[in-house]
């Protein structure tokens, strides 16, 4: 009888311990995401005003990702959003291009900056008439939330070479920061017919040589026809959105020295933005395994980019490859001339 009194007492303490111990750990996971739902560090004047680092701690970015985080799980009521200033901006800054310049690094490094929030995906919205005549409140509700002193930054690579885009733009936002991330015109169109080449291999379909398409077989010069080729004529696209905006409100990122040095490419870029520097090299440590920077957020939180970028290129013939250098130099001189910067392309 005695035995069976001590073990039910033995249950008994047991399951109050358990009852004692859950409720603390209750509490302290309650604490955390209360710590997270308030706005730990007021953000106001991020965007414009010139502060000191101090203003600025860590702790912001780990709260902008903590909430966000938590609303996508679904922990996070739509009320709880709105009680604390969270609204989906238009962007105040869009990367128009160029495809296979860097975008997707360069958002995602921007995205380092507690004051930016990225939209993920690229929308295409202005290039893209079926998503254009869904109106800006369906391009508002695709971006991601924010605070209102945060700014969005959307990228769809496919603007920069749009007829249709600068106008649509235009009319959205006159006074919006255009960011252009080029790279040398020959490796850019080398990249981009890297990646069409792995869509071709991965649907088991056979494709030409770089060469083939580069090369007008009849003329034996550049073929101006290859979407490749045309698209890295980047003074020939940048002339069509001057018609628009006047150069003052478009940056150009160097998307090989990103690659190579990221940091001072991305402290020119909040410059641009009127972002106080908030970047640092503690974000970007280079990965030998990837032969790529890849970034650090937080203690706990760092990544590298999806395995797609950063292909291995096919060899191309390098007559070839000086054909299309030689054929790129008058319109790179043209394009240093207008940006009034000179990059290190042959
Ligand atoms: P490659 O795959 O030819 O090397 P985009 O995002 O516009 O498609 O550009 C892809 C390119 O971004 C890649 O082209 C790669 O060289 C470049 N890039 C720049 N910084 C990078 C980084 N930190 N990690 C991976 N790729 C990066």
């Amino acid at each position: 009888m005695l035995f069976k009194q001590q073990v039910w007492l033995r249950q008994k303490l047991l399951v109050l311990g358990s009852l004692a111990v859950g409720s603390l750990l209750y509490l302290v996971a309650r604490v955390g995401t209360l710590d997270r739902l308030q706005p730990i560090c007021p953000i106001e004047g991020r965007f414009g005003g010139a502060r000191s680092q101090a203003e600025f701690p860590l702790r912001a970015l780990q709260f902008k990702r903590g909430l966000l985080h938590e609303f996508r799980k679904g922990n996070v009521s739509k009320e709880q959003v709105r009680l604390h200033d969270l609204v989906q901006q238009l962007p105040k800054a869009i990367i128009i291009g160029v495809r296979k310049g860097g975008t997707r690094a360069l958002l995602e490094m921007l995205n380092l900056h507690p004051a930016v929030v990225k939209a993920s995906q690229e929308i295409h919205f202005f290039d893209n008439d079926e998503n254009y005549a869904k109106g800006i409140e369906w391009y508002r509700k695709k971006m991601p939330f924010s605070y209102p002193q945060q700014i969005t930054i959307e990228k769809s690579p496919a603007y920069f070479i749009t007829e249709e885009v600068p106008e649509r733009i235009y009319k959205m936002n006159s006074s919006i920061k255009l960011l252009i991330i080029v790279r040398e015109p020959t490796t850019r169109a080398i990249s981009d017919y890297t990646q069409v080449l792995e869509g071709k291999e991965r649907k088991n379909k056979t494709y030409y040589k770089f060469e083939k398409l580069a090369i007008d077989p009849n003329t034996c010069e550049v073929n101006t026809k290859y979407k490749a080729v045309r698209t890295s004529i980047y003074t020939k696209h940048l002339e069509r959105w001057l018609k628009y905006f006047p150069i003052e409100q478009f940056h150009i990122v160097d998307g090989d020295r990103l690659i190579t040095e990221p940091l001072p490419e991305l402290q020119l870029v909040e410059k641009f933005l009127n972002l106080p520097p908030r970047i640092s090299q503690y974000n970007l440590y280079f990965n030998a395994t990837r032969g790529f920077y890849c970034l650090r957020f937080n203690i706990i939180f760092n990544k590298c980019l999806a395995g797609s970028k950063g292909r291995i290129h096919p060899e191309v013939d390098p007559s070839v490859v000086t054909k299309l250098r030689k054929f790129f130099h008058p319109f790179n001189q043209k394009f240093y001339q207008i940006i009034g910067r000179t990059l290190n392309w042959p």
